[in-house]
């Protein structure tokens, strides 16, 4: 199933290839959750899915709290009168100061589908600023949130940091790590979400993190762009490459091949 969120490296696509590399357990945690995509074509008995987005944990602990009601509630954002660019920037001000958890989180999904490329982009006072998007007919995902509020009932969601979820993990848990992405060229870049970049320093702590977690028994894998920068700082992981297709341009004129790596970082004595 798809995730019901457009998110920037959402790994729907790449769902059977980290499948094939994760290791069975109790319970599958994900510092980096994002739309979902392997949450959502996993069967673990239990989840931990954490971002430092509070606007998208938010959205998810809504859904599950409130299912089928919430999914009606949303749906009032989805006609032909909300799709205009006036309307699009009179609720964009309305979630940037609306203190109603309900009401945020609909205007989030609402933002998602009608704001420019499902980009999710804040200022430097954290107001959501991404442009209308000017499509013709927005999806309302209600399928997707459906599937999404019932595989909810074994997760729970949390929003934080990643060294915070990484600190909480057990053994028995999985961890998947899907950070933002190194950029390809010092130009692109690929680094923006949510308020704050994540740059090198953050990579290489990430990668610390994860040698520290397989050393105490818990397995970690991770995916991020194959560059010799990934190569170097998990070069004691078990490294796979493949190539995918996908936009690397902002402005998506230049599809073009990046190549993945994962990089899975065993638990010790197996
Ligand atoms: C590549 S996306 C994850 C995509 C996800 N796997 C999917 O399929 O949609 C990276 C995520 O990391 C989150 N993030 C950025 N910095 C973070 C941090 N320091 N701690 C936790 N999450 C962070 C972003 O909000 C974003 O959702």
């Amino acid at each position: 199933m798809k995730p019901f969120l457009k998110w920037a490296g959402g790994k729907y696509r790449l769902v059977e290839r980290i499948k094939d590399q994760l290791p069975p357990g109790r319970r599958l945690v994900e510092p980096f959750a994002g739309s979902g995509a392997l949450f959502l074509n996993t069967d673990y008995p239990s989840y931990l899915l954490c971002d430092s987005n509070a606007d998208l944990i938010n959205l998810y602990r809504i859904l599950k709290e409130e299912g089928d009601h919430f999914i009606e509630h949303c749906r009032r954002y989805f006609t032909p009168a909300a799709n205009r660019a006036e309307i699009y920037y009179r609720l964009r001000d309305r979630f940037n100061e609306t203190e109603n958890r309900i009401e945020k989180a609909a205007l989030f999904l609402y933002l998602n589908r009608h704001g420019y490329n499902g980009l999710c982009r804040y200022n430097a006072s954290g107001a959501f600023n991404t442009p209308f998007g000017k499509y013709k007919k927005p999806y309302f995902p209600e399928k997707e949130m459906r599937y999404f509020a019932q595989r909810a009932r074994r997760a729970i969601f949390a929003c934080r940091d990643f060294r915070e979820t990484m600190a909480a993990t057990r053994p028995g848990d999985i961890v998947y790590c899907d950070p933002p992405y190194v950029p390809l060229s010092s130009t692109a870049n690929f680094t923006e979400y949510s308020s704050g970049g994540f740059g090198p320093g953050e990579q290489r702590a990430l990668a610390k993190l994860a040698g520290e977690l397989a050393g105490r028994g818990i397995p970690v894998l991770l995916s991020n762009h194959d560059t010799a920068f990934t190569r170097q700082i998990y070069r004691s992981a078990h490294l796979t490459s493949f190539k995918v297709r996908r936009f690397i341009s902002c402005r998506g004129e230049s599809r073009g091949r990046a190549a993945e790596l994962l990089a899975l970082f065993k638990a010790a004595g197996h």
